[in-house]
């Protein structure tokens, strides 16, 4: 029996920035945004989206009703929380109208929260065949105005459905693991702006991809070459260059690798870091973007999630119909409107204002889920 990814979607919300409009607000070569970092374009969160929904909306895209009756687990991966109790599932469940009947809960460890839940989904998978889980990663990634992180800024959700029908993405089970206490990045519970080390944390992300990936091939007798493709987590593109070159020469431009590997970041290069979803994200890049990668390639999957738990995992392409993730995801990404940096100043301001018992007006934010605001400590989508 095969487990694994059945359907997944996406979602990011309806405005971006353009990076050379940013690097010459910032004084910067606009080069160094486009080569040095990798990054096109940049989507911005205004205050009428949140994780949750932003979460319903990827999902939305992807579950029947059928679906919806099926689904025992609801694993929430975020960083971006929006209660210090009550998990962004709950209000997810209802917004989707999924069984009550089903558990719900939220995990958090950085960016590695959406795979966390993709390994917890699939043990129970493997126990309840006839079941089905949704995992979400959504987040809301903040450095702030005027900070080296701000390039590599950005947001959405990722929601994807795991069933024994595993069409998208089979997994094997094979994985490698490793974490250790780090502060490489992270955030107080006082403020919703990341603290980072960035040159640390790109270091960090480099050792802990080399640790997973060579434990992963010893443990399972692999090599580098039993890979059709490596998708990596892409805090921004460059990173996924730095950790691929240590195992593929950057010369070799013609290695199937690198060939693949320019498929998967062309979507992150437009959208920027989403945190939990961003690997995901990346995997959707992959089997939208590339017309070479068949149904039966071998993939690994590299997640990291800063403080720091990197994870390597391996999965079999599926088939199913590839076109039509890919008009979904340009769609979502074609629909933006390009903003101003002084009106993207604007509209960061205005979300990290704490939303107690405020109302939310972004009349041109059409997205089939919004945030309302809030109604004495209610959260009102
Ligand atoms: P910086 O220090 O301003 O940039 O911030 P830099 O000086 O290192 O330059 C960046 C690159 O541009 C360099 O290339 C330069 O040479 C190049 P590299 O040496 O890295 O190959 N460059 C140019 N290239 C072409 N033309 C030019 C030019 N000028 C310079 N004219 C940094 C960069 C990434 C540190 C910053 O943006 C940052 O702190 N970002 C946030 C942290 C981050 O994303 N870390 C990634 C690893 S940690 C992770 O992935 C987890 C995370 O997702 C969080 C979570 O787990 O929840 C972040």
């Amino acid at each position: 029996m095969s487990v694994g990814i059945e359907k997944i979607g996406f979602y990011t919300a309806p405005y971006y920035i353009d990076m050379v409009d940013l690097a010459e607000a910032r004084n910067q070569d606009p080069n160094k945004f486009l080569i040095g970092i990798g990054q096109k374009q940049q989507s911005v969160i205004p205050p009428s989206q949140d994780v949750v929904s932003m979460a319903a909306n990827a999902a939305e895209t992807i579950l029947t009703e059928e679906d919806k009756k099926t689904i025992d687990m609801i694993i929430f991966g975020t960083e971006t929380g929006i209660d210090n109790s009550k998990a962004a599932s709950m209000y997810l469940q209802s917004l989707l109208g999924i069984s009550d009947y089903a558990r719900a809960f939220e995990v958090k460890q950085a960016c590695y929260g959406g795979t966390a839940g993709i390994q917890m989904g699939i043990n129970y998978l493997a126990l309840n065949p006839d079941r089905k889980v949704l995992v979400i990663g959504a987040d809301i990634a903040r450095y702030g105005l005027e900070t080296p992180g701000e390039v590599t800024q950005g947001g959405g959700a990722v929601a994807m459905l795991l069933s024994s029908n595993p069409t998208v993405l089979a997994l094997d089970g094979k994985s490698a693991f490793y974490s250790k206490n780090i502060m490489d990045f992270w955030r107080p519970n006082y403020t919703k702006e990341a603290r980072v080390d960035g040159h640390y944390s790109n270091d960090v992300y480099v050792d802990f991809f080399n640790r997973t990936f060579n434990q992963y091939l010893d443990r399972y007798n692999k090599q580098v070459t039993d890979f059709d493709a490596l998708v990596f987590h892409l805090p921004y593109p460059k990173m996924g260059v730095k950790a691929l070159r240590t195992v593929v020469p950057q010369e070799e431009e013609n290695n199937p690798l690198w060939v693949e590997f320019n498929h998967s970041k062309l979507y992150n290069s437009l959208v920027g870091n989403l945190y939990t979803g961003s690997l995901y994200l990346s995997l959707i890049s992959l089997i939208a973007n590339s017309k070479t990668i068949p149904a039966g390639a071998n993939i690994g999957l590299f997640s990291y999630g800063s403080g720091a738990q990197g994870e390597f995992y391996s999965g079999v392409l599926g088939e199913f119909d590839r076109k039509l993730l890919k008009q979904s995801v340009d769609q979502q990404i074609n629909r933006r409107k390009r903003l101003t940096i002084t009106e993207y100043e604007q509209m960061y301001r205005s979300g990290l204002k704490e939303t107690a018992d405020l109302s939310i007006n972004y009349s041109d934010d059409d997205s089939r889920f919004v945030l309302k605001g809030r109604a004495k400590d209610k959260l009102i989508y």
